[in-house]
């Protein structure tokens, strides 16, 4: 019987970075038994996620597509510092942009995303950080909550892996609503669908292994 391999994680991040935390704490809780995060990369300059991987001795890299020149280029530099970390699953984690088809494609069932509304609602390009939750309140939803999704070539538009629903209440405002997706969803979701993804692929490279041998 083959033991699993722990998955290499990377968790791509442009702002506070409290998903990542909620990851850093679920793998020292022991509750990423299959996952290790290894390396952050952020598409923005000096935001706290940043100072968050430091303080947890994990690898930081900046990426900024405007630096960099174009999307090509910024997402050529992306795959060459996953490629050489050996990086196995990506995760988004407040990542603010959108990854292009071509890369995406090189990753079928490898990126995962955290995105703050129950999908397919007030999702796609547009709607990011408080903007959903802007546009939950003035549609006037009275359930909102989160989604972890895979990643394709449609923003915010792969296969759903976990989702939860959290109540809008009288006198939210976008931040408080925020708050409360993120402490009654996001935090707990993020973590639990990062060690079934890993799971997933740790088994199935096991299972390849064993029908190679045969
Ligand atoms: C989170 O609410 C996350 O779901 C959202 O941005 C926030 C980032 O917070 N992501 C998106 O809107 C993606 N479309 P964080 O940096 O503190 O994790």
């Amino acid at each position: 019987m083959k033991t699993l391999r722990r998955q290499n994680i990377a968790v791509l991040v442009s702002g506070s970075g409290t998903n990542l935390q909620a990851l850093l704490d679920a793998e020292k809780a022991g509750k990423l038994p299959m996952g290790h995060i290894s390396l952050v990369v952020s598409n923005k300059k000096e935001v706290y996620a940043l100072a968050r991987a430091e303080e947890n001795g994990i690898e930081a890299v900046t990426l900024v597509k405007r630096d960099l020149g174009s999307q090509e280029a910024f997402e050529a530099a992306l795959q060459e510092t996953l490629c050489e970390r050996h990086i196995d699953l990506i995760i988004l984690a407040g990542f603010l942009a959108i990854l292009s088809a071509d890369f995406t494609a090189k990753w079928p069932g490898r990126i995962i995303n955290i995105h703050p509304s129950l999908i397919p609602s007030f999702c796609g390009p547009g709607f990011y950080g408080l903007k959903v939750h802007e546009a939950a309140l003035a549609r006037g939803v009275k359930v909102s909550g989160a989604t972890v999704h895979y990643v394709n070539e449609i923003p915010d538009g792969g296969e759903i892996i976990l989702q939860k629903a959290v109540a809008v209440l009288p006198g939210d405002t976008p931040e408080k609503l925020q708050k409360r997706i993120m402490e009654e969803a996001e935090w707990l979701l993020l973590p639990q669908a990062a060690e079934l993804v890993c799971a997933s692929l740790a088994g199935k490279e096991t299972e390849d292994e064993s029908h190679a041998e045969l």
